[in-house]
């Protein structure tokens, strides 16, 4: 059965309490860590250094989304420090299959995630170069929006197709995912999810980590019994 990870997103954490909130999701497969530059989204966070320091302190490997512009100039140089995964826009690279073997040849998977209007399809033979895809289920910039129906259909073609190829691609969703929204997700064949104010909002962190993983594992575990 395909693995159900949770990989929480500090951009709901007090940023001020940055390794304190890290410590409450020590539960969680993963960090996620939204990088984003003012440019490709209309937000800024943090960059490089500030992602390094989260990484020392972190009991949980880093799972890095980089809304930013010209990925492929900026991408490689978080995978050189270290990074578990990086994930960068289909719409900020003019090389991806080239900005995906940098990743990984630094080391990191790699990771390429779509807005919710862009297509799947033209990047499916690329799939072989990635670990990850990341299908947006939020336009890229805030968290606390509401999850788009509208990017089901490309959740469930991307899931068929990554089947298809046999490759052990992880498939994974962001922006507005809750106990609700998640079911539908994981019917739909994602597999990672990345939960900000289901996570930070919630009174017990790590008590909404067990509660998302519950409804992801039970939908994948339903969904390949079928
Ligand atoms: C949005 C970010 C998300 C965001 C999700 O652009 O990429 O990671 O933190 O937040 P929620 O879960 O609140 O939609
Ligand atoms: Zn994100």
């Amino acid at each position: 059965m395909t693995q159900c990870c949770i990989n929480p997103s500090i951009l709901s954490a007090d940023f001020v309490n940055l390794e304190a909130e890290l410590h409450r999701i020590a539960s969680a497969d993963a960090v996620h860590v939204d990088v984003m530059d003012n440019h490709f989204v209309p937000n800024l966070t943090i960059g490089l250094p500030v992602v390094k320091r989260i990484q020392e302190v972190s009991p949980v490997p880093l799972d890095a989304h980089l809304m930013i512009s010209d990925a492929d100039r900026w991408a490689p140089d978080f995978a050189s420090a270290g990074l578990a995964s990086v994930t960068f826009h289909a719409e900020a690279s003019i090389a991806p299959v080239k900005l995906a073997r940098e990743l990984r040849a630094r080391g990191a998977k790699a990771g390429m995630a779509l807005r919710p209007a862009t297509p799947v399809e033209p990047y499916l033979d690329m799939l072989p170069e990635l670990d990850m895809l990341l299908v947006m289920t939020v336009e890229p910039g805030f968290g606390g929006q509401a999850f788009l129906d509208i990017t089901l259909p490309k959740i469930r073609r991307a899931r068929a197709a990554i089947d298809g190829s046999g490759i052990g691609v992880a498939l994974q969703v962001d922006g507005g995912i809750t106990e609700e929204t998640i079911i539908r997700a994981a019917e739909a064949g994602a597999n990672v999810f990345v939960a900000g104010s289901a996570v930070y909002g919630a009174d017990d962190p790590a008590a909404a980590i067990g509660r998302l993983r519950d409804a992801g594992s039970r939908t994948l575990r339903t969904a390949s019994a079928e």
